[in-house]
């Protein structure tokens, strides 16, 4: 296959740095997974075994892991975050996927992709249904949710604006 989601490794770093980089401004829609948020590329990579475990900040997070979006020169095109299970904000807010795809690859095809890719990972983790939401304004990622079998459940008011949940049956 041409493309393929997969974990970050180390030697991803350059062109990570370059993926995150090219968000500017965008940086709070990155999957917050993503983020650096101070850490070194070397910090983040080797948190990801201990988030996967539940070992890190279980006050706030749940399991989780992170993927990318690559092609075979391992040129990234997106992130995906899948949350093994869901605490109250997740139910409430976050849903069990977050995704975004870099700014200069938008509009192509990827962000249908990715989600497509992180419910095969959903369904290999058992799941049989998977909760994804997205800002009311959102409308590039209603379409990839509803694409994706997503099924309107309701909306609910957060801070200053509406999200929208949906539910993807995996059975
Ligand atoms: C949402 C996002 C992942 C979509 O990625 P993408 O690669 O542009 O999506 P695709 O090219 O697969 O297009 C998906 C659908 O959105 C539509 N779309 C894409 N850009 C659009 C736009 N600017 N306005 C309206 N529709 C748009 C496409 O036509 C397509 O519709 P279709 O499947 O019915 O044909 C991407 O915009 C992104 O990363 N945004 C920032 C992060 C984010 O919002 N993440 C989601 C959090 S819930």
């Amino acid at each position: 296959m041409k493309y393929k989601l997969r974990q970050p490794v180390l030697s991803d770093k350059q062109e990570f740095l370059a993926f995150i980089s090219e968000w500017g401004d965008e940086k709070l829609i990155i999957p917050a997974a993503v983020q650096l948020k101070g850490r070194s590329y070397e910090q983040f990579i080797s948190e990801l075994p201990l988030r996967e475990k539940g070992l890190i900040d279980m006050d706030k997070l749940v399991p989780d892991n992170t993927y990318i979006l690559v092609d075979k020169k391992n040129h990234i095109y997106g992130a995906l975050n899948f949350r093994h299970t869901l605490n109250d904000y997740l139910m409430q807010f976050g849903g069990h996927v977050g995704y975004g795809i870099r700014p200069s690859e938008r509009g192509k095809g990827f962000g249908n992709m990715i989600l497509k890719e992180g419910l095969e990972i959903a369904k290999k983790f058992g799941l049989d249904k998977v909760l994804i939401t997205c800002d009311e304004q959102n409308i590039p990622s209603a379409r990839v949710i509803q694409g994706n079998g997503g099924k309107f459940e309701n909306k609910v008011y957060k801070n200053d604006g509406w999200i929208h949940r949906y539910w993807v049956n995996l059975k």
